[in-house]
């Protein structure tokens, strides 16, 4: 039997009550949804939501020193597009912990970068993640998860389930999350990668502007395909309202789509906002196979296989 990726009982929060004095590095992953109902637009300019977060093995990594100041400089995907002043989620997340508990936003930040920016993968929410949990074990602030979850849903709808992870249920704008128990098993994705991003709000106003009807519904079917265990009914179940403003931003991601059901995928589709299109495979074998022959296609910028469900940021 292989190990599961993710184990709902090892979910142990080491919660550090001394400042560390070496380096902290947190590994974050991406995310896709495997469900998304987008409901109407509420009075804060959000849309309602039903959503089920799978967080996959494909991941940023954050390292956080002590310093008298804070700083952040990154490599890897997106440096140089990437603003690391202020504006920047990790930058954001660590004045908020430190306006929470009193401590000085006082950190050296170094972002090394895997998962692509502006891509339905939530790389930017991910950091934001993995930066709260950072500067918790630097600064030896010890908040218990609900506690950083809960400064995360300040900071971005997608956040709290990152610092989370496995396959959680997502209510409210995104930021209301419980965890929906899986046992273990590992769900193989291949990602196609895009050349350019697209930006989440305009995604949403295409949504609204195209009817802003959702139809993806319940998540019921979904979370019994989960538990099934069977990825021929999952292929079945996955579903996405943003899928068709997505493809009226970015028809050529029809071709991605087509040429992944081509190359024997049990199902794709735009992941989140998109533009990043996500297949399921039926193994990790499958999943190699796939990634091959989309990548012998050359239709997207990059392919990546990631598993899933795998846990939110972490202290490694
Ligand atoms: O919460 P976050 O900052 O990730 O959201 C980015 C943008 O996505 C929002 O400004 C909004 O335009 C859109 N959004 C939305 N409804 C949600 C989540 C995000 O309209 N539930």
């Amino acid at each position: 039997m292989t190990e599961p990726l993710f184990s709902e009982d090892d979910e142990e929060f080491d919660r550090p009550r001394l400042a560390a004095h070496g380096p902290v590095r947190v590994r974050v992953p991406a995310k896709i949804n495997l469900h998304l109902h987008v409901g109407p637009v509420r009075p804060d300019g959000f849309h309602e939501l039903t959503t089920v977060y799978h967080a996959i093995g494909l991941y940023d990594e954050l390292t956080a020193r002590r310093g008298d100041t804070l700083t952040l400089t990154m490599e890897g995907e997106g440096t140089g597009a990437l603003s690391l002043g202020e504006d920047n989620l990790i930058m954001r997340a660590v004045r908020a912990l430190a306006a929470e508990t009193g401590h000085d936003a006082f950190a050296r930040l170094h972002l090394k970068k895997q998962i692509p920016i502006a891509a339905g993968l939530a790389g930017g929410s991910a950091d934001a993640a993995a930066a709260l949990v950072a500067c918790d074990h630097l600064w030896g602030t010890g908040l218990a998860r609900d506690d950083l979850a809960a400064i995360a849903a300040t900071l971005g709808s997608d956040i709290p389930f990152l610092v989370l992870g496995g396959t959680a249920l997502g209510t409210g704008r995104g930021e209301l999350v419980s965890p929906v128990l899986t046992g273990g098993h590992a769900w193989h994705w291949v990602l196609a990668v895009a050349d350019e991003g697209l930006s989440t709000p305009v995604v949403y106003k295409t949504f609204d502007e195209l009817g802003g009807a959702g139809v993806a519904g319940s998540p019921d079917d979904l979370l019994a395909a989960l538990r099934q265990r069977d990825p021929e009914v999952l292929a079945d179940r996955l579903a996405n309202d943003l899928q068709a403003a997505a493809l009226h931003l970015r028809p050529e991601l029809r071709q991605v789509l087509d040429a992944g059901l081509d190359a024997g995928a049990l199902a794709g589709l735009v992941s989140g906002s998109g533009p990043t299109c996500v297949f399921l495979a039926e193994d990790a074998r499958h999943a190699a196979l796939l990634a091959a022959e989309l990548e012998a296609r050359a239709c997207c910028r990059a392919v990546r296989t990631a598993a899933g469900p795998v846990p939110g940021a972490r202290v490694l």
